[in-house]
């Protein structure tokens, strides 16, 4: 195919060989856009604006885009093949986002079917993001896998340490990326990531915060709490995090030491089916939250986890009379929806 031009915020034009998605194409040219679904259409973080060229909208994007977006040029990059010239419009700050080369030199398992990664920073040394953040980890190929997928990863460590990140990885059953770290990654393995990504951050207003998370929804509330310590927070927050047994329950005993480094910090975790003695409370996350919370409607509100329980926790803050505008949230979408 000839080559093709493709011009970026009428400020800069990049030729490139054509064949291949908008997507990948750009990321050949060490411009990453968001993706959690590794292209398929699905997770619709790729979203950008075409000005020319681009042709039809695929049947992911007539499923995946609102009618204001699709009237107002946004595609989803995985889902166009680079043909002709383009004219594209990219979120400047997704053009200085970088390409890591790292090791693990840590795998720690942190709850039942939760493993911690840490991830030496080779090249380059140092990485900044904003607590909420998350990275692309490249999953190389392996027998599970006989192509290389990338994943979405929230970042879980301390950003005051700037030579490595860390990373929870939860077992999805039959799950590629989740399969390797469990599986094949060792100490001493060399990887990719791009980043960081999300809007998913802390305000800097002093409101109360009820954080409520699930599952490795844990990562990124665990990087902000790093964050309030760090930076003296007096801030009054309310940690709910949700769990099915008492083995799922990721860093209680670090969760207590946060109550003792911030002196307005109380985390209260939730158990749906206690099996074991538990002494906590019991049921759904959602449900301790409609209980608890006083005053509700003076929150802001920082939830992660599944799809699900992002939805639920929302549905409740709105009937306590938390405003949408005070209701920050990631959610961990699986690759399927
Ligand atoms: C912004 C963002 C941040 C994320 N942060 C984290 C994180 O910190 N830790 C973490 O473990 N994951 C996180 N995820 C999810 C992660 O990107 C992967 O989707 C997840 O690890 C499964 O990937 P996989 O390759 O193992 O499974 P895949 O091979 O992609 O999926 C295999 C099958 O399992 C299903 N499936 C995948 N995930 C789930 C799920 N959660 N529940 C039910 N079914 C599922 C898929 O639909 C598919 O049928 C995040 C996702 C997003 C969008
Ligand atoms: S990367 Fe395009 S929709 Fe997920």
């Amino acid at each position: 195919m000839p080559p093709v031009q493709i011009t970026i915020n009428n400020k800069k034009t990049i030729i490139v060989n054509g064949g291949k998605s908008l997507l990948t194409t750009l990321a050949d040219e060490k411009i990453f856009l968001p993706t959690a679904c590794g292209g398929r259409g699905i997770c619709g973080l790729c979203r950008l604006k075409i000005l020319t060229g681009g042709g039809n909208l695929t049947d992911a994007e007539q499923r995946k885009l609102k009618d204001d977006e699709k009237k107002s040029n946004v595609r989803l990059a995985c889902q166009i093949t680079v043909s002709g010239d383009l004219n594209i419009e990219i979120p400047e700050r997704l053009l200085t986002l970088g390409e890591y080369k790292c090791k693990c030199t840590e795998i720690l398992d942190v709850a039942s079917e939760v493993r911690q990664l840490r991830l030496e920073l080779i090249e380059p040394r140092t990485i900044d993001y904003i607590p909420g953040q998350y990275v692309q980890v490249f999953v190389p190929a392996c027998e599970k896998s006989p192509q290389p997928v990338s994943r979405a990863y929230s970042i879980s460590s301390d950003p005051a340490d700037k030579n490595f990140i860390e990373l929870i990885a939860r077992r999805t059953p039959g799950g590629i990326s989740s399969t390797y770290f469990f599986e094949y990654l060792k100490v001493g393995d060399e990887l990719k990531f791009t980043g960081p990504y999300g809007q998913f951050k802390i305000s800097q207003t002093q409101s109360p915060m009820v954080f409520i998370a699930g599952g490795s929804g844990m990562a990124p509330i665990k990087c902000m709490l790093h964050y309030l310590k760090n930076t003296g927070s007096k801030r009054q927050a309310v940690y709910y995090f949700g769990a099915n047994k008492v083995s799922e329950l990721v860093w209680p005993e670090l969760m207590r030491q946060f109550e003792k480094d911030l002196p307005n910090f109380r985390f209260v975790p939730v158990i749906a089916d206690p099996q074991e003695k538990w002494a906590g409370q019991r049921g759904l996350v959602t449900e301790a939250v409609k209980r608890d919370l006083k005053n509700a409607e003076q929150y802001e509100a920082y939830l992660c986890g599944s799809p699900g329980m992002v939805d639920a926790a929302i549905k409740t803050l709105k009937e306590l009379e938390i405003s949408d505008d005070k209701i920050f949230y990631d959610k961990l979408t699986p690759n399927s929806q």
